[in-house]
């Protein structure tokens, strides 16, 4: 009897995944799966890969420690004035500088590549 070739296996949400990645701050790059359909944000992708991005306000714009910088030339929606407020106070900032909590996970930005900005030490 014939026997088909196996099927491939395929991520239940593969329709709904977009890559992104993260440098992290030793350097390495991580290849992450996002989902695009469950209101994540990239500093809530990172922590759920387990990277070194505490999020400490929840998502709010108020605390700076999910800053990172724009790698790819990806366009990205304009910051709002919180997170422009807030960038304003942190360390560490450039001209490619965003709080991951406040991008969104969106087909739009599938293959953005991020870098994890330093920890201030206060
Ligand atoms: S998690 Fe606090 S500003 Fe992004």
């Amino acid at each position: 009897m014939h026997v088909g070739k196996k099927p491939r296996q395929y991520h239940s949400m593969e329709n709904n995944l977009i890559k992104v990645t993260v440098i992290d701050r030793e350097g390495l790059e991580h290849c992450l799966d996002a989902p695009t359909d469950m209101s994540m944000n990239m500093m809530e992708v990172c922590k759920s890969h387990e990277l070194p991005v505490e999020g400490i306000c929840g998502g709010m714009a108020l605390c700076a420690s999910c800053h990172m910088y724009i790698i790819s030339d990806h366009i990205l929606s304009e910051p709002s004035e919180d997170e422009e407020n807030m960038l304003d106070q942190a360390f560490f900032v450039k001209a490619n500088s965003r709080l991951g909590c406040q991008i969104k996970i969106t087909e739009e930005i599938d293959g953005l590549i991020v870098k994890l900005a330093p920890v201030s030490v206060e």
